[in-house]
């Protein structure tokens, strides 16, 4: 529906059009303002009609090899114009296995959903199929052909992403070719493919590069990002908005903290007391379907979701329960005060080793998550932060100890959580039908110098590093032939920065890592730094963590993006090149997610993005 005003406060030579959707109307008004795209930047300029200036999007799309493109594919050369078409004038051919094919159609629905996303008027409830786009528009066609080659529907660690994408134009068809070794790489290659097309701001549809070639594999086989669930809790719907936006950076692992010593959000049907003591609410609750549901919203999206469950450390509420079913104590400490003698923050807990029940609870909890989250190819075990003192003045821990002749000194007791890492390691076997699932921890104390291959073996676990980039633990853990993540936290924890939540100042990790941090640290560059070589080998990608002591769902898309962003065009392309050459696309490409549904932070002023390159120090 169009209607023609004339108002006195406008030229009267305007034709203001009022398009009406749905509740909202908006002025859809000619500006003075053109692009131009001049030494790979887009120019504002007024336009006079002399030269044929563009919209900003369009000049976004073709300005330069990856200008309109996150993360930066290894390689690009795109065309420099554009076709136009709707939404509806798209068709999909595919030649894929069978178990690939419905997977293929569910990514194809959610492309499509993408773009209905670029129209401004988008909303969840009134756009339709054909709305709001313009019908008048001429009935170019857009053909998409996908061939995947191999039939897996699960990632892993060595799982092909790459893809190859050609994008051609004929007379009023253009043809999109995308070849694929797994589903994984097709579907990376359909969100390349939605930064290939953009809204045409004038004319009210979409418009696509008419010709370009892309050949795009990932530098990392993990680009991960954690949320911490027991901090503060989650809705299903903030889950699934963060896992959107890791699909739109082709990040693949979201690591989910689901548990710690704060809340026990995870209802599990064989042991309903956990999240019955430990949830913060009945509201705040995991059912089993919504894992099952998640892990599948994840596979779709090119994303493995990675369980975490943190241990001997880092529980504590949920665990009250034992001495009432006959079980005995299953933590110690839990909530006891004053904390700073106990643990690293409030509420303290640790699990009682001097009980053997809680190997009988733990193997419900490994049992039922490794089902819930099927099938796994790695599963988390924490393992960080354990407070010697807290075992050491419990009175059942220290009585175990000695009548097993341990002694109390540090090593004893680390030798008694190494015997506990190994025994759960074995559980998790079990539950795992018996197949070995690589393990991740994260470095303790357990991997302090001296000690890594002392208790943990290189063959079975996964060390996850987050310390500084600085530390010295780097350069042993490498040299030692372990496998590793890097979430160095004076790069990588992206809730650092900010007011303290005990006490007064900023909190532990501060400052704040801008993008910039973010986006220039190379794990690479920091084992080179420390070993003289980049061991490649044997860095299997990196992870931003965000611990949500202050964080919940109302703040957290400002935290993760685009600083999320950063971190995946770092593990996807690796880049040679440092942060400034990528700010131009970032602030692009933070207005996409803005459209997806994501409130990214906001980079630089609006004039900055419209003025490529006058906004530098
Ligand atoms: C545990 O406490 C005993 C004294 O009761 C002390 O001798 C020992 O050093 C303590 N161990 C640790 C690891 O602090
Ligand atoms: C580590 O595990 C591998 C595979 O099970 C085994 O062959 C090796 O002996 C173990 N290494 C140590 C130091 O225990
Ligand atoms: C680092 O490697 C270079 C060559 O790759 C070599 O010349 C240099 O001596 C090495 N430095 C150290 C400290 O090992």
């Amino acid at each position: 529906m169009g209607r023609v005003l004339r108002t006195r406060t406008w030229p009267v030579c305007l034709l203001i059009t009022l398009f009406i959707h749905g509740n909202t109307a908006s002025f859809n008004m000619p500006s003075p303002w053109g692009y131009q795209c001049l030494d790979y930047k887009c120019v504002k300029e007024e336009n006079t009609g002399v030269v044929g200036l563009t919209t900003l999007n369009e000049c976004k799309l073709t300005c330069g090899a990856s200008s309109s493109l996150w993360p930066k594919p290894q390689t690009a050369q795109l065309g420099k114009t554009t076709a136009q078409f709707l939404p509806r004038a798209i068709t999909l051919d595919h030649v894929s296995p069978p178990t690939v094919s419905p997977l293929l159609l569910e990514a194809f629905h959610l492309f499509l959903n993408n773009l209905d996303k670029h129209h401004p008027q988008y909303s969840d409830k009134t756009v339709t199929w054909s709305e709001p786009w313009d019908p008048s528009v001429s009935s170019h066609m857009v053909q998409v052909k996908v061939t995947i080659q191999q039939p897996d529907i699960w990632l892993t660690l060595l799982t092909d992403e790459s893809y190859q994408l050609v994008v051609e134009t004929s007379a009023r068809v253009t043809t999109v070719t995308i070849i694929a070794p797994t589903f994984f790489g097709a579907r990376h290659a359909l969100e390349t493919l939605a930064q290939l097309i953009a809204y045409h701001e004038t004319r009210d549809n979409l418009m696509i590069v008419t010709s370009a070639t892309v050949r795009d594999a990932p530098a990392f086989p993990y680009r991960g990002l954690l949320l911490d669930t027991s901090r503060n809790y989650f809705s299903v719907a903030a889950l699934e908005r963060t896992i959107d936006a890791m699909a739109a950076n082709k990040l693949n692992t979201f690591h989910w903290h689901i548990t710690d010593s704060h809340s026990f959000p995870l209802n599990l049907e064989s042991l309903p007391n956990m999240a019955y003591y430990g949830a913060y609410s009945s509201n705040s609750i995991y059912h089993p379907l919504d894992v099952v549901h998640l892990v599948k919203y994840a596979r779709v999206r090119g994303i493995r979701l990675l369980p975490e469950f943190d241990a001997p450390a880092h529980v504590g509420n949920g665990w009250q329960w034992g001495e009432r079913q006959g079980l005995g104590k299953l933590a110690v400490c839990v909530n006891k005060e004053p904390w700073q003698q106990y643990c690293v923050e409030p509420p303290c807990g640790q699990l009682n080793l001097a009980n053997p029940n809680i190997y009988k609870v733990l193997s419900e909890i490994y049992r039922e998550m490794i089902q819930l989250f099927a099938p796994v190819d790695l599963f988390h075990y924490g393992g960080d932060e354990v407070n010697l003192n807290c075992w050491n003045t419990t009175e059942e821990m220290t009585s175990w100890m000695k009548a097993q002749n341990y002694g109390l000194d540090a090593d004893a007791y680390y030798g008694q959580w190494s015997v506990f890492q190994e025994k759960v390691r074995q559980l998790v076997t079990q539950a795992h039908g018996g197949v070995e699932v690589p393990g991740i921890l994260w470095t303790s104390h357990l991997t302090e110098k001296g000690r890594v291959n002392k208790y943990l073996n290189n063959t079975k676990y996964i060390i996850q590093i987050w310390t500084t980039g600085q530390d010295a633990l780097i350069a042993e853990l490498l040299q030692k032939q372990y496998k590793v993540i890097f979430s160095n936290y004076d790069a990588w924890y992206l809730d650092c920065g900010g007011g303290a939540w005990v006490g007064e100042g900023n909190n532990w990790c501060s400052p704040y890592s801008g993008w910039q941090k973010v986006y220039d640290n190379s794990p690479h560059a920091i084992a080179k730094a420390l070993t003289n070589s980049t061991h490649a080998n044997l860095i299997l990608g990196g992870e931003a963590a965000l611990w949500t002591e202050q964080i919940d769902e109302e703040a957290v898309d400002a935290r993760l993006w685009p600083r999320g962003a950063a971190l995946a065009e770092r593990l996807w392309t690796n880049p040679s090149t440092g942060w400034a050459d990528a700010e131009y696309r970032l602030i692009h490409h933070r207005q996409r997610l803005v459209q997806r549904g994501v409130s990214a932070e906001r980079i630089q002023p609006q004039w900055c993005h419209q003025n490529e390159g006058l906004c530098y120090a």
